[in-house]
């Protein structure tokens, strides 16, 4: 029997591009997930491969460890590769790994410019391989249950919506977005795809996104160029009977954790309280209706990274479409654009 031949056929074979911080979640999530295997993670520094691996998952068997993000992307054990590097690297190496006939889940955002994901969705087609943008938030049992709460009807028309991300971001981690937001620095391109994909998923209808008519949007820049606050609000135009569907949106690196939504109707109103379930976060949401009738409700623990690798595994094995679409990426890239042009510096 060829070694081809006793590979396991259940499982994505897995490769890591790049030793980013990230993989403090989605290293063991790829291990974890039952369809998924972890064979290979690369950086460009030297070691620190390696270095990840041994802090994410001790005692890990063969997985080939790479100073040199090529050789990985080469590696013909690898199928699908975790790009996780830096907001304004996705595209280029997505790219390199889609023309090397690898499938990609890129990490939010898929690219800074829409002709980038227009290229990526490109070269997906052509080698004929699955991409998908990272929001591991949606992943999450919750957002469903929101979603089924505002189509039953029971919050009336979604008027209203309001997102806010926020952490406090130590001085020692700043490199990763001090830069001018052109260059995808900034709490815009880190935090602020989150705030723009929940909104135009709050006024959503029959599964796909509302698109936002303008933006509105105020800035908190550093030296650097990079926001570190931004807050404004998206158009998404008035509903049938000409009433105002406006989104808010606020993010900031000065503030303690918050990653909550909420969506307000003509009856009442829906909160998603922890997109983002960290640690100690209890995944619960929350709703009320005008004849004061309110509810919590809670949620078994549930690992979002661990559900999205599974689902893109799913995906390349069955050959069926992805959940999150180009789309999707495009669409909230071109709100994002929006959102950054409208910020009054
Ligand atoms: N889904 C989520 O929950 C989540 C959470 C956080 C971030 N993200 C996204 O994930 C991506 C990576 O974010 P991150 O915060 O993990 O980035 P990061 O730690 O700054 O890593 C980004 C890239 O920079 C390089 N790098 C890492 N540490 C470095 C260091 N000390 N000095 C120099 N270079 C270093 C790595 O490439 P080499 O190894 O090749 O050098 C890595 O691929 C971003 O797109 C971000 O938006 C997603």
């Amino acid at each position: 029997m060829s070694t081809e031949q006793k590979k396991d056929s259940t499982k994505l074979r897995w490769g890591i591009l790049g030793a980013a911080r990230v993989n403090e979640r989605l290293l063991p999530a790829i291990i974890e997930a039952p369809n998924s295997e972890l064979v290979a993670i690369a950086s460009r520094r030297a070691g620190a491969a390696k270095a990840t691996l041994d802090k994410y998952a001790p005692c890990h068997g063969e997985v080939a460890c790479y100073d040199d993000l090529i050789a990985l992307i080469q590696d013909k054990n690898v199928q699908a590769i975790y790009c996780p590097m830096a907001n304004e690297e996705h595209a280029e190496w997505a790219l390199k790994a889609i023309n090397a006939g690898k499938h990609v889940l890129i990490e939010k955002p898929m690219a800074l410019k829409v002709e980038d994901i227009q290229a990526i969705e490109a070269a997906a087609i052509k080698n004929n391989v699955k991409v998908m943008e990272g929001f591991m938030y949606r992943f999450h049992p919750q957002h469903a249950r929101v979603k089924e709460i505002v189509e039953s009807g029971l919050i009336g028309d979604v008027l209203s919506a309001r997102a806010s991300y926020s952490f406090l971001m130590r001085q020692a981690r700043m490199y990763r977005i001090n830069r001018n937001m052109a260059n995808g620095g900034g709490a815009m391109w880190d935090i602020g795809p989150y705030a723009i994909h929940s909104l135009r998923w709050c006024f959503a209808k029959g599964g796909a996104p509302a698109e936002p008519i303008s933006a509105i949007a105020h800035a908190k820049l550093n030296e650097a160029g990079a926001d570190i606050v931004t807050s404004g609000v998206l158009d998404f135009g008035p509903d049938a009977e000409g009433r105002a569907r406006l989104g808010h949106f606020d993010i900031s690196f000065e503030r303690s954790r918050k990653s909550e939504y909420e969506i307000i109707g003509t009856k009442g109103w829906v909160k998603c309280h922890a997109a983002w379930v960290f640690q100690n976060d209890v995944p619960v949401i929350s709703w009320a209706l005008e004849d004061g009738k309110y509810a919590e409700e809670r949620f078994a623990p549930s690992n979002h990274f661990v559900l999205e690798i599974q689902h893109f595994s799913e995906c390349v094995l069955n050959d069926t479409p992805t959940y999150l679409t180009f789309g999707d990426a495009k669409n909230n890239c071109k709100a994002m654009e929006m959102v950054i042009k409208a910020i009054k510096q």
